[in-house]
C-alpha cells in the first residue's frame, strides 16, 4: 500500500457503511472480514470469535474469510485467541513459531494479531487476523484494528 494511513482511513469509512447496512449481524461481520482481507495484502485470514453467552469462558467462531479452521471453539486461556480473551488486551505475535501457547490453523500462517471487542468493559468477542508474512503488523495496524473492534462492538 502506498500510504497505509490513507488506506486505513478509507477502509474505516467502508466498514462504517457496512455496519450501518440492512443485513443481519453475521452478514455485516462477514462484510467487514471481506473488506479487511481483500484490501490489506498481508491479512490472509480474517475472522470473528464471539464469547459464548452460556459458557462465558469459551469463544465460538463467527463469520470469517479464508481457509476453514478446526478451531471453532476455543477455551479462554488457550492459544493466542484464548489468551487475548482472558487478559482482555490485544495479542500481537509477529512470529507464531516463537509462541508456545498457539493453536495452529495452517502451516502458511507466520504471524497473528487478536484484538478483543469490549462491551461495558467486558470482552464479548474478538477480531482475529492471520498473516502469511513474518512481522507484518505495525502500530498503525494495531490502532486501526482497535478502531474496527470498537465500531463492531456497537452491533454486538
Ligand atoms: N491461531 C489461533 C487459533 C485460531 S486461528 O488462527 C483461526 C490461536 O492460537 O488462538
Amino acid at each position: 500500500m502506498a500510504d497505509s494511513r490513507e488506506s486505513f482511513e478509507f477502509l474505516t469509512k467502508r466498514i462504517d457503511e457496512a455496519l450501518k447496512g440492512e443485513e443481519d449481524r453475521d452478514g455485516k461481520l462477514r462484510k467487514v472480514c471481506r473488506l479487511l482481507k481483500d484490501n490489506v495484502p498481508y491479512y490472509n485470514w480474517v475472522g470473528f470469535y464471539i464469547v459464548d453467552e452460556k459458557r462465558r469462558n469459551e469463544l465460538v467462531l463467527g463469520p470469517f474469510e479464508g481457509e476453514r479452521t478446526e478451531h471453532t471453539r476455543i477455551a479462554f486461556g488457550r492459544g493466542i485467541c484464548g489468551q487475548a480473551a482472558q487478559i482482555g488486551r490485544t495479542f500481537l505475535v509477529q512470529d507464531v513459531s516463537k509462541e508456545k501457547n498457539y493453536l495452529s490453523c495452517s502451516t502458511n500462517v507466520k504471524s497473528e494479531i487478536v484484538v478483543p471487542i469490549f462491551k461495558n468493559k467486558k470482552v464479548i468477542g474478538e477480531l482475529d487476523i492471520d498473516s502469511h508474512a513474518l512481522s507484518p503488523f505495525t502500530n498503525q495496524d494495531e490502532a486501526f484494528l482497535k478502531r474496527v473492534s470498537e465500531m463492531v462492538s456497537r452491533i454486538l
